[in-house]
C-alpha cells in the first residue's frame, strides 16, 4: 500500500535527505581511495573525525546502550560494532528531530557533526556480543531460511554485519529487532531509511520473530 499525505512527504524528505547523506560519505571514501579521479577536499564532517568522543557523553549513552555499547536493557539496541555510517546518519536524524526516539529526546541537541562522528566511531570500534539466550534450534533454522529466501543479506551482508547505512542484525537484542521489524512491517518505522519499507510487507509475527531469533544469536 503506497503511503499518502503528509507522511508520504516526510518519507520522500528524509529518504532525499539519507541519499544526500549517502553521496557524501560515498564521495568521501572515494577520494580517499588511491589511483581514482582527482582527490576532492575531504569534507569537513571527515577531516574532523579524528577526536576521540567524549567520556561524559559516552557515559550518558551507556546507560541506555550498556558500558561496552552491548545493552542490557530491554527493547533499547546494541551500539557495538554497528557501521560507521548508520550510526553516524541515524545520530544526525535523532538530532535533527527527524527520528524521534522519546528515551533520547533532547540528548543530542547541540552535538557538533565532529562530536558525532567521534561517537559513531566510538561505537563502531566496540565488539558485538551476543545476549547468551540459549537457543532454540527449531527457530534458528527457520529464521535462518527465512532470511536466505528474503535475501536479506544483499544488504546486511552474508554475516548480517551491517555495511555502510545498513545496520548490523548479527548479536543485536532480539526483543529490539522484533520491535523494529513489526514497525518497519506495520509502516510505522517513523523517520527511518526508506529501504526497509515493503520489504518485511506479509511477514508474519512467528516469521519475525525466528528471524530474530536467529539473528541475536550470532555474533
Ligand atoms: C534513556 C535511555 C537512552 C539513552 C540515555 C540513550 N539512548 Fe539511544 N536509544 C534508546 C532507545 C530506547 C532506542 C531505540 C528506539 C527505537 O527504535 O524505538 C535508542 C536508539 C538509538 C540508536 C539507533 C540504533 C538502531 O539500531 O537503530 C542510536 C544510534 C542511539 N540510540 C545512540 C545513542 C547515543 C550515541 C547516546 C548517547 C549520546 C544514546 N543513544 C543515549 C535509549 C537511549
Ligand atoms: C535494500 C536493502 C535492504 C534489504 C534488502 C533489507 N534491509 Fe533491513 N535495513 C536496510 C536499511 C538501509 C536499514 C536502516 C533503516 C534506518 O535506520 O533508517 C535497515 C534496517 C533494518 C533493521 C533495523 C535494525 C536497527 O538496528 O535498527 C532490521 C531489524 C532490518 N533492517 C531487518 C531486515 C530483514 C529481516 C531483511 C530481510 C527480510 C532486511 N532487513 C532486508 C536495508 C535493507
Amino acid at each position: 500500500m503506497p503511503a499518502r499525505g503528509p507522511q508520504a512527504t516526510a518519507r520522500k524528505a528524509v529518504a532525499f535527505f539519507l541519499t544526500t547523506l549517502a553521496l557524501a560519505f560515498a564521495g568521501s571514501a572515494q577520494a580517499q581511495t588511491p589511483g581514482t579521479a582527482p582527490a576532492a577536499p575531504a569534507p569537513a564532517v571527515a577531516a574532523a573525525a579524528a577526536p576521540a568522543a567524549a567520556p561524559a557523553r559516552v557515559a550518558l549513552c551507556a546507560a541506555c546502550h550498556g558500558a561496552d555499547g552491548n545493552s542490557a536493557l530491554a527493547n533499547s539496541p546494541s551500539l557495538a560494532g554497528q557501521p560507521k555510517v548508520f550510526l553516524e546518519n541515524t545520530l544526525i536524524l535523532i538530532r535533527e528531530g527527524l527520528r524521534q526516539i522519546p528515551a533520547m529526546q533532547g540528548l543530542l541537541n547541540g552535538v557538533s557533526d565532529a562530536e558525532i562522528v567521534a561517537l559513531a566511531d566510538h561505537f563502531n570500534r566496540q565488539a558485538a556480543r551476543p545476549q547468551g539466550t540459549a537457543r532454540d534450534d527449531g527457530a534458528f533454522k527457520r529464521g535462518e531460511a527465512i532470511a536466505s529466501r528474503a535475501l536479506c543479506g544483499t544488504c546486511h551482508l552474508p554475516n548480517y554485519a551491517g555495511q555502510q547505512q545498513m545496520p548490523r542484525l548479527a548479536a543485536q537484542r532480539e526483543d529490539y529487532l522484533v520491535q523494529s521489524m513489526r514497525e518497519f512491517r506495520d509502516n510505522k518505522a517513523q523517520g527511518r531509511d526508506t529501504m526497509m519499507n515493503g520489504v518485511l510487507r506479509g511477514f508474519s509475527d512467528r516469521d519475525i520473530a525466528d528471524m530474530a531469533h536467529y539473528f541475536a544469536q550470532l555474533r
